[in-house]
């Protein structure tokens, strides 16, 4: 999709309809990886790709997403935190840009079990996803819901 009528039709989806392919989700890691991050320091993330049921099945608020992609790091500061951030965001673009489901998700981190993610690491940030039924339609897009001063 052209990307200003992306960044319109872009929405939160908490509802899927099945698993995403492989290729759906090379797609979504290689916008992961386009993502800028603080300084550069891409090593300082990890991605944890969960497909597996009888995880999913612990995990909290993830609106029965059949995968969640968590963003860890291991010092999470502000910078790490807009980073993830921005990996997600990309990630949910790709997604959605597939015709794929969507949607940021901080509920869940408390509720990953141990083992799951790399030691030492901090789950930041997560993006659910799935197959949808949903259809991705610009929308009309008001300048009143941000606030903005213009200064000059
Ligand atoms: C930092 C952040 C955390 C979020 N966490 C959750 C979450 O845990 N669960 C959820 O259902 N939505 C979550 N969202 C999605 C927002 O609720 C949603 O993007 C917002 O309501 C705007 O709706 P839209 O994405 O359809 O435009 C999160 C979004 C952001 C940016």
């Amino acid at each position: 999709m052209e990307t200003r009528e992306m960044i319109r039709s872009r929405k939160a989806v908490r509802q899927y309809s099945g698993q995403i392919t492989d290729d759906q989700l090379q797609q979504i890691l290689v916008a992961a990886n386009a993502s800028p991050v603080g300084m550069g320091e891409y090593e300082n993330y990890r991605l944890t790709v969960i497909q597996k049921s009888e995880i999913l099945s612990k995990m909290s608020g993830i609106y029965d997403a059949p995968t969640v992609i968590v963003v860890s790091a291991k010092h999470p500061d502000a910078m790490e935190d807009i980073s993830a951030g921005t990996i997600v965001h990309n990630m949910e673009l790709s997604a959605e840009d597939q015709g794929l489901g969507a949607n940021y998700n901080m509920a869940s981190l408390g509720s990953i079990p141990d083992g799951v993610l790399p030691n030492d690491f901090k789950p930041i940030f997560a993006l659910t996803l799935g197959q949808t039924n949903d259809k991705f339609v610009p929308r009309e897009v008001s300048l009143e819901k941000i606030q903005t001063n213009i200064v000059k």
